[in-house]
Formats: C-alpha cells, sequence, structure tokens
C-alpha cells in the first residue's frame, strides 16, 4: 500500500495553473489514500480571501437590533436571575467598576454598548476603536474587524480564561506584546489578518487556527520552532508576509498550509516528508498552498512523498 502509494504520487507531477483553487486542479480519490473522508474538510469552509465577512455582518446587524430591545426592557441596575432567557447580556460586574454592560472603556463607555455583546460573544467591527476595549470576564468570541487598533498590550487580553476566538482583521496593527496572548488557557482560534505585523509573538499551545495573512513578517517575523509545540494546530494561512522559508518544524496535526504570494525560493527533501523513513505518512496536511512563490517545485520530487496531495505551486 505504502509503496504503490509513493509511486503513483510520483507519477502524479504535473503541470498547476497558477492561483486555480486545489479542488479544481486536483482528483482525490479518498479511498485510495485510505483516509475516511468525513476527516478531511474543516467544519467550516473558510475563504480567506474574502475581503468582509457578509454573512457575519448581517448577523451581527441583527444582534444588535436584538440587544438594543434588550437594553430598553431590561433594568440596567440589577442582573435577573433568569438565566434561561435568551440573548442575556455578559456579566461584566466581577470586573471592577463595572456593571451589565461591561466594564468601562476609556471614552466612559461600557464595552456592551459601544459594541454589541450577545451571549458571552463581544463585537466590536467597525468602531472605529483605537485600542482593544475592556472584556467582560466571560467573554469567549471577540470581534473586532475593520478598526484602527495599533497596538496590543501585554494585558489587553489578560485575566481573558474563556476567551476562545480573537478575529482582528484589518486594523493597523503593527506592534503586539510578546505574551499579549501566551497565558489564554482556551484560545483556539487567531485571526490577525490584514495588518501591519512584523514580529510574531508566542502562541498559546491549544491553537487550532492562526491566520496571519498580508502582515509584514517578511525574513524575520517567525521566531524560529513557532509553531512546533501547537500540537492542535490545523490551519495555517500566512500568505502575503513576503515570507522567505516554509516555517518548520510543521505540527503533524496541520491540515492546511497557505503561504501564497511570499518570496519562498526553495524547499528541502525533509519539509513535509522525512527522508530516512520511506513508510512515513503525513497523513493529515492535505492542502498546501506555494502559488505565488518563486520556487520550482519540480526540484525536489521526493519532498512531496508522505503527502495525501501534492502542494499547489509551479511544477515546471
Ligand atoms: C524546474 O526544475 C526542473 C527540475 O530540476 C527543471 O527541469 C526545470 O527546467 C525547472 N524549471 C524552471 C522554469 O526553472
Amino acid at each position: 500500500m505504502q509503496t504503490s502509494v509513493n509511486v503513483f504520487l510520483g507519477l502524479f507531477i504535473f503541470e498547476f495553473a497558477g492561483a486555480a483553487p486545489i479542488t479544481d486542479t486536483i482528483i482525490y480519490d479518498s479511498e485510495f489514500y485510505d483516509i475516511p473522508l468525513g476527516e478531511l474538510p474543516h467544519p467550516f469552509a473558510y475563504d480567506e480571501n474574502k475581503q468582509s465577512d457578509q454573512v457575519e455582518t448581517e448577523i451581527g446587524t441583527e444582534l444588535r437590533s436584538v440587544i438594543q430591545e434588550s437594553y430598553s426592557s431590561a433594568p440596567l441596575t440589577e442582573e435577573t436571575e433568569d438565566e434561561a432567557s435568551t440573548p442575556k447580556l455578559i456579566d461584566g460586574s466581577s470586573v471592577q467598576g463595572s456593571g451589565v454592560l461591561g466594564p468601562q472603556t476609556q471614552d466612559g463607555l461600557p464595552t456592551c454598548l459601544l459594541c454589541t455583546c450577545l451571549g458571552t460573544t463581544v463585537y466590536c467591527d467597525d468602531r472605529e476603536l483605537d485600542a482593544v476595549p475592556p472584556l467582560p470576564k466571560k467573554t469567549t468570541y471577540f470581534y473586532s474587524r475593520y478598526n484602527r487598533i495599533r497596538k496590543i498590550s501585554r494585558n489587553d487580553f489578560a485575566n481573558l480564561n474563556l476567551l476562545k476566538r480573537i478575529d482582528l482583521t484589518a486594523n493597523f496593527i503593527s506592534e503586539i506584546h510578546k505574551d499579549a496572548f501566551r497565558r489564554l488557557p482556551q484560545l483556539r482560534e487567531l485571526v490577525l489578518r490584514d495588518n501591519r505585523i512584523r514580529q510574531l509573538p508566542e502562541l498559546p499551545s491549544t491553537l487550532t487556527f492562526i491566520d496571519v495573512s498580508k502582515n509584514r513578517l517578511g525574513r524575520r517575523g517567525i521566531p524560529n520552532e513557532a509553531f512546533k509545540n501547537l500540537d492542535e494546530l490545523q490551519h495555517l494561512y500566512i500568505t502575503d508576509n513576503n515570507l522567505d522559508h516554509i516555517p518548520l518544524p510543521l505540527p503533524e496535526s496541520l491540515q492546511a498550509l497557505h503561504l501564497q504570494n511570499n518570496n519562498i525560493q526553495e524547499m528541502h527533501e525533509d519539509t513535509f516528508c522525512k527522508m530516512r523513513d520511506f513508510t512515513y505518512v503525513r497523513r493529515a496536511l492535505e492542502d498546501i498552498r506555494l502559488d505565488g512563490n518563486p520556487i520550482n517545485l519540480s526540484k525536489t520530487p521526493y519532498a512531496y512523498m508522505c503527502l495525501p496531495r501534492l502542494p499547489v505551486g509551479n511544477l515546471i
């Protein structure tokens, strides 16, 4: 089985159309590779080329009207005990000086008036924010896209022990304190695309999804072995960053690696595979994008032997 996969892959090298999506260019027979189809796709299809997330924007707008209704009908002074009623505002009362509308921002406005809080999700998209607002302690999902945030400080996300997703797409972030995300024990998804980031901070090992596309990481922005201990990481998107190398080592759990439009010129035979162990198979990694890089994938034919699919890029 192993040998036949390798031979088949060896014969499989052909020309790819530069930017064509992988689904159009590869016929993938899941039975042949012995991988159950159910394991393959990500639970939600993520199009990192999308400029704005229209669906979520629409949801956000609806939520805002729902939450405004609940403001006008609910007494603001005291929290009701009614656990079953939805939507429920975040209880920010444990944060000093904060009430049912969350902690006070610098402008003196509570976070949940400036933004929209629904359940434990805080939506701050497109509010002209220039800093991360103080978040209620129970926040699990935080969206702050299309703002003017320039800097992430050490304590912006301090003590948010339930935080699972941070989305800061399309801000002006150029600086992130190295420990800003490190002590978030539940953080799964970190989206920092379309900013001006030059240096990646320390990353918590719970992350499954990282998108730092469209930044300025360049040659040195990714520390050595930055992803090595992220053993739940499934999706890593670092397109459009002027990177000149593939960050190594890649965790075994990785399913998708998008590195389009960088400056990667070469790859080693054991970037993905193990030249000393021809029985090794990297089963999970089935979506590698290297198109838009000055790299000739035909030069390293043995580098793909252990993969379920060939990378997309120039095979010329
Ligand atoms: C790419 O590499 C292959 C194999 O070394 C070589 O035959 C081919 O000419 C190269 N193509 C370009 C455009 O350099």
